[in-house]
């Protein structure tokens, strides 16, 4: 077992990615176990410290993702989420303990607000986090402890618990600012005063855990480390609840551009950015916003003449970080139809996408017959291609296997199409109000279900007519939220394949969510 990294040097800022736990907490963003699995080993390489894999007690299929990230992970340590209570910190530690370096990491609502819930006084919430910290450390010697709404915290409840938490052999205490309420003088602040106030603090790792509320995640989490965190918890994009976290990206990369003023270390390859950006939103269906900082599309891209001139007689004039220290790279090789395997693995490289042989092959087949429908194959084009290539399995229990539309001025438009349920062909037509309505009538008469289409969106992913459309649908049943995507050129086969992907999705958090079996519902509070 490993101990926290309580001796780094000074200027050595740990980062603890929680995308697989408070990304995929998002209404609407849960992945596949392979999608965890990909997630995982990606962040793995990227250099991350600390991930969290998931919460553990929260159902078989977080457990089973946590063991697995956990078997699987090369250089991170592997931490899995915990309420103040034995059972869910056994089952954490069962499910962590296969990790070269384990954490578990539990926590309790320490607030006003969030005491009353399990309504225990504050000696009663102090002799709960004494018993379960303890417990914790007598199964890992690396312990994470947050108390939970810190920021809305009274100071002097607040220093009492983390000193009982430090008592009880806590290595790393978080302190989550949990509704995005703090601002960034408060959060350093509040470092300052938990260093200067709590005893045994110097011996452990501080760490901050910022949602984005009110906009301020980021700035919250760097105020925090220069008071001293050492720890920033964040997302790949920003993903997590309601307005998300602190995003990964931005704390790290500020922390690049801004050493002059922000003198910290961290151990990203910060050229792996990019690839993870579009694999997680690939995943978790959250499309990343044009202007989004760092990894938004239009990050790098000058339109005005003015910025354009600018940049070419000197890139420095605007750009205050090159696009390859993220990953995006300038396009040497062009692609089209000519282009042989050994070009596309080397495109892709160049794109910092790699993949096993038979995703190659997989990938190649696609790409030659894009290439025989497009022109010219863009970088956006391959990585649209990619991203569907991974995100619509071949094992699916739902799959497109043919589509025909007819339409036109003259309705009522038809879809004739084949549907592959659990292994077997099925055949039907159907009209609808439009080529996209009568080909989604198909796949509910094949596969009856009550989900609500929310939300359906169509981009072309580069310019002409002859463009690749992503689409993203999201689904929603009985309080379940899923998303799913696609790319094609042909519009209709895109919507009806990521329609299909969305039910696939859903099948699995039916699962997921069966009674006795419940995951995103877990009440935060244990009693
Ligand atoms: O935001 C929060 O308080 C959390 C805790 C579980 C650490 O995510
Ligand atoms: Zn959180």
């Amino acid at each position: 077992m490993t101990s926290a990294p309580t001796a780094a040097p000074q200027d050595r800022v740990f980062i603890f990615d929680t995308t697989l736990r408070d990304g995929e907490q998002s209404p609407g963003a849960t992945m596949t176990h392979d999608e965890k699995l990909e997630i995982a080993s990606l962040l793995d390489e990227m250099g991350v410290d600390i991930i969290e894999a998931g919460f553990p007690i929260a159902s078989e299929g977080d457990f089973a993702a946590v063991s697995e990230i956990a078997k699987r992970a090369k250089n991170s340590t592997i931490c899995g989420l915990a309420r103040a209570n034995f059972k869910d910190i056994d089952r954490c530690w069962e499910a962590v303990k296969h990790a070269r370096s384990p954490r578990i990491h539990t926590f309790i609502g320490t607030s006003p607000l969030h005491r009353a819930i399990p309504n225990l006084d504050m000696d009663q919430m102090a002799e709960r986090i004494h018993d379960t910290v303890t417990h914790a450390r007598n199964l890992c010697d690396n312990v994470q402890w947050s108390p939970m709404d810190a920021t809305r915290t009274e100071h002097d409840y607040l220093c009492r618990v983390v000193e009982i938490a430090i008592k009880a052999g806590a290595t790393t205490i978080n302190i989550p600012d949990t509704v995005g309420y703090t601002a960034p003088r408060e959060s350093a602040d509040l470092i300052r005063m938990l260093l200067e106030r709590v005893p045994g603090a110097d011996e452990i790792i501080f760490a901050t855990h910022c949602h984005n509320d009110l906009g301020m995640a980021t700035a919250n989490a760097l105020a925090a480390v220069d008071a001293g965190a050492r720890q920033i918890e964040c997302t790949i994009n920003g993903l997590g609840e309601r307005a998300g976290n602190t995003a990964l990206e931005e704390v790290v990369m500020a922390m690049k551009v801004r050493n002059d003023i922000m003198p910290y270390r961290t151990g990203i390859d910060t050229t792996k950015i990019m690839n993870l950006s579009r694999r997680v939103a690939t995943v978790s269906g959250f499309q990343v916003q044009f202007n989004k900082a760092i990894v938004g599309k239009n990050a790098f891209l000058h339109e005005s003449g003015i910025h354009q001139d600018g940049v070419l007689k000197n890139v420095e004039t605007f750009e205050i970080m090159r696009p390859e220290d993220i990953g995006l790279v300038q396009k040497n090789i062009a692609m089209g139809k000519h282009s042989g395997r050994a070009a596309l693995r080397a495109k892709l490289k160049e794109l910092g996408v790699e993949l096993a042989e038979n995703q190659l092959n997989d990938v190649f087949v696609r790409f030659k017959a894009l290439a025989d429908r497009k022109k010219e194959v863009y970088d956006d084009d391959l990585i649209a291609l990619v991203a569907d290539e991974q995100t619509n399995d071949a094992h699916e229990y739902l799959q497109l296997k043919k589509l025909r539309v007819i339409c036109g001025t003259d309705g009522p438009q038809e879809a004739d199409m084949v549907l592959t349920i659990d292994g077997q062909d099925h055949h039907i037509d159907a009209t609808g109000d439009g080529p996209v309505d009568a080909a989604f009538n198909c796949v509910k008469m094949l596969f009856p279900h009550k989900a609500r289409l929310e939300v359906y969106q169509v981009h072309a992913v580069t310019e002409g007519t002859d463009a690749q459309a992503t689409v993203s649908v999201r689904l929603q049943e009985d309080g379940r939220i899923v998303t799913g995507a696609s790319a094609d050129t042909d519009t209709i086969v895109a919507s009806t394949r990521a329609y299909i992907n969305a039910l696939n999705k859903l099948i699995v958090r039916r699962q997921k969510t069966a009674p006795g079996n419940d995951t995103k519902t877990v009440s935060y509070h244990s009693k």
